[in-house]
């Protein structure tokens, strides 16, 4: 069983989608049971953020409808897949809790992306934050995550409450494991060793899925490069052209060498364009049906509706289980 989740924060941008989202589509697959989740509750960590005054920015429901139309528009079947928005699942928010009481406050400590994104004034929900997660995996027993570099951190804590939890109350919860797309990490457009980000207050660092063809051009056009002519790959030295030849090798579903030999006499330039026109053709697909797909919002609602119960059916029976064994009076 695969299970993954993502934020309706932002703008859902070219690292999510070659990152993870592509990888959703490639894994439904007959055989497969696959169940992907918008985690508005994890959204809310971003959305609702303590300051010096409290902001609240209460779009949520907006971008969850957005993001659930980008979703389908990039090829995730609900009819094959289990779809669904996490607050709609409120067994979610009630394994978070049982977790957190067998959680050792110093497995939280240790996590980067906290540490990142922590500010003077943080939320006790951004702290908690990788115990909703892991919520959400054990939740449906899920054997494999596919999510982005970022997230593995993320997984490797949600085994060792895997392991605890089968250890303390004699379970057998399956162990999750951390599942690679081919573009685990896309980098910012404008820095090599940055990651392509929701949160970069500077648009021209990242490809949004809902950019126009004129955008992605420029964006792709004003990107850093170096100053070496000629186009092949090396991590370590030229980071940034290394980052579009992955996004290149992504779209066009050609090897490393290939691309290499098509551009071995072709500029920057000759590269830039072609690789502009490759996302642009596969995102402005996906934005034309995305556009579709809002045109009716009722139908929209009820897809995630539906999706919602298949999802509750596995997590309330998953959920009776843990209660069980932890004690609880069913
Ligand atoms: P989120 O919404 O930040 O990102 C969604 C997915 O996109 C991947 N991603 C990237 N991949 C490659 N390059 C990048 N620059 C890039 N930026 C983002 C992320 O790794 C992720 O797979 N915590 C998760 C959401 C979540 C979740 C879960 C995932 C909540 N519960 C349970 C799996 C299972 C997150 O913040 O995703």
């Amino acid at each position: 069983m695969y299970f993954s989740g993502i934020q309706p924060t932002g703008k859902m941008h070219l690292g999510n989608y070659l990152g993870a989202v592509r990888n959703w589509v490639k894994l439904q697959q007959p055989g497969n049971q696959n169940i992907y989740c918008i985690v508005d509750l994890h959204a809310l960590t971003d959305k609702l953020t303590i300051d010096h005054e409290i902001k609240f920015n209460l779009n949520t429901k907006s971008d969850t409808l957005s993001l659930a139309a980008t979703l389908i528009a990039s090829g995730i079947n609900y009819k094959q897949s289990i779809f669904f928005v996490q607050s709609h699942v409120p067994e979610h928010a009630e394994l978070q809790w049982i977790l957190s009481c067998i959680a050792p406050q110093n497995w939280l400590n240790k996590m980067t992306q906290y540490k990142d994104k922590k500010k003077e004034y943080s939320t006790l929900g951004l702290y908690t934050y990788p115990l909703l997660m892991a919520a959400d995996i054990i939740l449906y027993q899920a054997q494999y995550v596919p999510v982005g570099l970022d997230q593995k951190q993320h997984i490797e804590l949600t085994r060792d409450y895997v392991q605890r939890l089968n250890s303390l109350f004699k379970l057998n919860i399956i162990e999750p494991q951390y599942l690679e797309s081919t573009c685990p990490k896309i980098m910012s457009l404008r820095d090599g060793n940055k990651k392509m980000s929701k949160s970069d207050t500077n648009d021209g660092n990242r490809i949004n899925i809902d950019d126009s063809k004129e955008e992605i051009f420029e964006k792709i056009k004003r990107s850093k490069t170096d100053s070496i002519p000629q186009i092949y790959f090396d991590q370590e030295q030229r980071p940034e052209i290394s980052n579009l030849l992955r996004i290149y090798q992504a779209f066009s579903n050609m090897s490393m060498e290939q691309i290499i030999n098509k551009y071995m006499t072709k500029t920057t330039v000759d590269f830039k364009r072609d690789l502009s026109e490759l996302i642009a053709n596969e995102l402005n697909t996906i934005a034309e049906k995305k556009k579709q797909i809002l045109e009716n919002q009722s139908e929209l609602e009820q897809i995630l509706k539906q999706g919602s119960l298949k999802a509750r059916e596995i997590a309330q029976q998953n959920l009776k289980l843990i209660k069980t064994n932890v004690g609880l009076l069913i």
